[in-house]
């Protein structure tokens, strides 16, 4: 699942095309996986509906969004910039992250650049774009980096990390990742 990678993401009025139309398995194939993140919110939030009703409800994100009224529907139609409900709006994020203003070499793994010293302001945090912006931000940011963190901290307290050596000679990992939503290195597939 890539975001853009079906023609339909660009010319939306493909979707009118029938679902038998040879060529159009993307269209059942997106039939079949709407789906799951559909009964990934309708499940929680039924849920959430019925501990109300029930009088059993703990305080939640949904219980306070259900009882509160002074939204209208015309209001929750457009975000606050004026794009129309669902508007597609793709954010540069990767040109952004590897901006050659912001970042000296921007394609070189060097953690360090994020560190102050003497001679070197840190360069741009990458927090402000990695995890998406204004209300759609990722509600995980802190989760995550603070996992991350700690992750780390202790793989590199116990562990010495370098490259694998063959012959003598050290193997550099190729950078290649996999495709999808969430991208990771070959390798480690
Ligand atoms: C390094 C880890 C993570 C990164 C880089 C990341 C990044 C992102 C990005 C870029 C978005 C899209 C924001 C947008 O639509 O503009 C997003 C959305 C979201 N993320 Fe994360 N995320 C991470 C971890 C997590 C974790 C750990 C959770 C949950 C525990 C989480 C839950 C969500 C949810 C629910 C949304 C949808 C928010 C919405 O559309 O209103 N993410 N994330």
């Amino acid at each position: 699942m890539t975001p853009g990678i079906f023609l339909a993401d660009t010319f939306p009025l493909l979707k009118y095309v029938p679902d038998w139309f040879p060529g159009a398995g993307w269209k059942r194939k997106a039939k079949e996986w709407r789906t799951i993140p559909r009964q990934g919110v309708a499940l929680p939030h039924e849920y959430a509906k019925q501990q109300m009703q029930a009088g059993t409800a703990i305080p939640s994100f949904t219980s306070m969004y259900l009882e509160q009224e002074n939204m209208t529907t015309e209001d929750k139609k457009t975000f606050s910039s004026g794009l129309p409900t669902h508007s597609w709006a793709p954010v540069p994020t990767r040109k952004f992250l590897h901006d050659k203003k912001a970042y000296k070499d921007p394609f070189e793994f060097r953690p360090e650049r994020f560190l102050p010293s003497e001679n070197h302001e840190p360069e741009r945090d990458p927090r402000y774009f990695a995890f998406g912006f204004g209300r759609r931000i990722c509600p995980g940011l802190l989760l995550a980096d603070s996992s991350l963190f700690i992750t780390f901290a202790m793989v590199l307290l116990v562990f010495n990390i370098s490259k694998a050596v063959e012959n003598g000679v050290p193997i550099t990992p190729k950078q290649e990742f996999v495709d999808g939503i969430v991208q990771y290195a070959q390798l480690l597939v």
